[in-house]
């Protein structure tokens, strides 16, 4: 087996590598094995022949018995001569009615605990560990636990080690946690049983946890079948989910206080206790022995009853069952601790978002499938498509390229082009264009909006891009600003959210310069500027306080940072102060530069949506009208950093970066938040 297949490998290789090869070149590759050549195959080889032979000795029976009635003179039908009797007519009708009341009866019972899985096997699967793009981090721990899984033998003989059974697949829905379990069964060569966890449920009482049985049941005769087998559980929380009060509370042996960190959770019991239960149990379970195994090793226990000790008989010792079950959750915090305990899911890999890499290679990968114009074969602009997915998971970035590919057919093309990417993401991110007739004095007081929030982004929005600035509506949004950074970002200097302060509050700075009073419009602004800056006081110390409010315990009515903030006078203070400051230093910048802003509204009231390059272009040509003013800048756009304003202290060297909560991590993305309802906001 795995040490006579290592062996033989070592024998192929030796004209190239002399040295006896270990168990580690072999498992610990970075290379996928070939099933067939390690113990998986091997297994699966044994039991092919065992099958050979049980298929012969069932043929020779059948020979033997028929060459017996041949020189017995009988005839070869052993049933021939039997009769029925004369009152057949009476008794059969009634026989067979028995009969089909009571599968009538039992048989929608009999399919309730069948196991809900669907079966493939690796010839049915399409998908390679080469289509799975974007994940190189995690790659190289698929390779080796599938080599674990596929040279298990070795690895507990010789090594003595115990495979891997159980991993954890974590990550947002869409980051291609099912893509990679169907790649790793197509790797591993052994048949896979997809199960959603849902489908485990059943209305009758116990039926759930019978299902979960027969589940692993199946994993267990397919794993004696055939070597191996993968089960993969989608969704794995609707089963696996904390059992509630029970395990919730954690007295420290030490102190006699609660454990910190560890929260308590209100004990109200799931009801799916019973469940969990039944999963861990099967999670251990993977070695049982078959039924007729079972009942022989019940025969020789009430045998060895009557036998003395030193002649009792000897059972089989268990085997091994090649077994790896992958359970996929976008909510891994919510599983049962037990669950995740070494010998179960021990092993948990997080699929992340994709990095700026990541996405190119989507986009290549998914490009090259889809029909597409071949500007966007243009490295550049494909580099730009990877810059505006950013925050996108795999399946968002399929998804766009094929609503791009609506776009096109809808323009009477047949392949996409950018500006197809780009309306697709637009009606994605923030809805689809809904065409309204806005008085005139309406569209001049949205275009004005937007143009203030595009010249106070072009102006301090140092390294960010200028994406869409639109008046038309969209959903909630009369009219909206996209903007981004230009390289991808994971934190953030006080300038930077200072800036954001600025451009959020610039809307509401330019209606007031141009009509002297502000509408419902900055609203949505508002909204974002507030949770920034909330951010700012509470979380990042950005102020004269560095007083987390962050480190508060909450009760059961947990509040987010910004209500924390805003419950304390001082801080809600502090923050109507940084907004003032940003409303009062954005205002003195765009009354400096009206005549950029009435560029741009000129230009967005006449052509109504500007994309990219477009803004810049018009923001440009009224700079060079200034003959007035110097010109800002000789290089591209936001190339230099703003001017710091008068009543600002000179820009911090950035801050260490701030630990990455949810919420912290929220106020950064901020400025992908869609508008707030009723308003015209800036987003990107
Ligand atoms: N890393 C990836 N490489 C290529 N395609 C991917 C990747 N991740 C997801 N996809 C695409 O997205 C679809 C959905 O992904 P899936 O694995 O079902 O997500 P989930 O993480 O929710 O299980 C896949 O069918 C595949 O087409
Ligand atoms: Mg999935």
């Amino acid at each position: 087996m795995g040490r006579r297949q290592l062996s033989a490998q070592a024998g192929r290789h030796d004209k190239l590598v002399p040295a006896p090869r270990t168990v580690s070149s072999v498992l610990g590759g970075d290379t996928v094995l070939r099933a067939a050549d390690v113990d998986v195959g091997q297994a699966r080889e044994r039991r092919r022949q065992r099958r050979l032979v049980r298929v012969a000795v069932v043929l020779w029976v059948a020979c033997a018995f028929a060459w017996y009635r041949v020189l017995t003179h009988q005839p070869l039908n052993p049933l021939a001569g039997l009769e029925l009797g004369p009152d057949v007519a009476l008794w059969l009708p009634l026989v067979l009615l028995v009969v089909l009341i009571g599968l009538v009866m039992l048989l929608p019972m009999a399919g309730q605990g069948r196991s809900p899985h669907l079966l493939y096997r690796p010839e049915q699967i399409q998908v390679t560990l080469d289509d799975v793009k974007g994940l190189d981090s995690l790659r190289d721990e698929i390779v080796k636990t599938l080599n674990l899984f596929l040279g298990y033998a070795t690895f507990r003989d010789r090594l003595g080690g115990n495979p891997r059974r159980g991993i954890l697949f974590e990550g947002r829905p869409g980051t291609g946690k099912t893509h990679m379990a169907k790649a790793m069964a197509r790797h591993a060569g052994v048949p896979f049983l997809f199960v959603s966890a849902t489908s485990f449920q059943s209305m009758w009482y116990g039926m759930t946890a019978r299902k979960i049985r027969s589940y692993f049941r199946a994993l267990r005769k397919i794993a004696r079948e055939e070597g191996g087998a993968i089960g993969f559980i989608e969704e794995i929380d609707a089963i696996g989910a904390s059992r509630g009060g029970v395990d919730g509370m954690g007295v420290s042996p030490a102190t006699g206080s609660l454990v910190p960190g560890r929260r308590i959770e209100p004990s109200i019991a799931s009801g799916n206790g019973g469940v969990v239960n039944e999963l861990l149990i099967q999670l251990q379970s993977f070695d049982t022995p078959p039924l007729g195994e079972r009942a022989w090793g019940k025969v020789i226990d009430w045998v060895n009853g009557y036998l003395p000790l030193d002649r009792q008989l000897r059972k089989r010792s268990l085997k091994y069952n090649n077994i790896l079950v992958i359970a996929a959750t976008n909510r891994a915090e919510a599983l049962d601790p037990a669950l995740l305990r070494p010998g179960r899911f021990d092993r948990r890999l997080y699929f992340d978002l994709p990095n700026k890499d990541g996405r190119r290679e989507l986009i290549d990968y998914f490009l090259d499938k889809k029909a597409h114009h071949e500007e966007l074969d243009d490295p550049a602009r494909r580099e730009d498509l990877a810059h505006i997915t950013f925050g996108y998971s795999p399946v968002m970035i399929e998804h766009l390229l094929d609503e791009a590919l609506v776009w096109a057919l809808r323009s009477g093309r047949d392949a996409m082009r950018w500006a197809d990417v780009n309306q697709a993401k637009l009606s994605e991110e923030v809805g689809l264009k809904q065409p309204v007739t806005y008085t005139p004095l309406e569209r001049e007081m949205v275009a004005t909006h937007e143009s203030g929030h595009a010249v106070a982004a072009y102006l301090s929005g140092v390294g960010r891009r200028l994406e869409v600035l639109s008046i038309i509506k969209r959903k909630d949004a009369l009219g909206l600003l996209a903007h981004n950074d230009t390289e991808e970002r994971w934190t953030r200097t006080k300038t930077e959210l200072q800036a954001f302060l600025r451009i959020s509050c610039a809307g509401m700075a330019a209606e007031e310069l141009w009509f002297g009073e502000s509408t419902t419009g900055p609203g949505g602004d508002l909204v974002g500027a507030t949770s920034i800056a909330a951010q700012m006081v509470g979380a990042l110390g950005m102020t004269d306080s560095l007083v987390s409010y962050m480190a508060m315990e909450e009760g059961l009515n947990d509040r987010n940072m910004v209500a924390r903030v805003l419950s304390d006078p001082e801080g809600k203070e502090k923050v109507d102060l940084l907004l003032h400051e940003a409303k009062a230093s954005v205002k003195d910048q765009l009354d400096r530069n009206r005549a950029l802003v009435e560029a741009l509204r000129d230009a967005l009231i006449d052509r109504e949506e500007l994309i990219g390059d477009e803004i810049v272009e018009v923001l440009r040509q009224a700079e060079a009208k200034l003959a007035t003013l110097p010109a800002r800048r000789s290089t591209g756009l936001l190339a230099n950093r703003p001017e710091p304003l008068a009543a600002e202290e000179p820009p911090a060297p950035p801050p260490p970066a701030p630990p990455a909560t949810r919420e912290t991590l929220s106020a950064m993305g901020m400025c992908q938040e869609p508008p707030h309802p009723g308003g015209h906001g800036s987003s990107s």
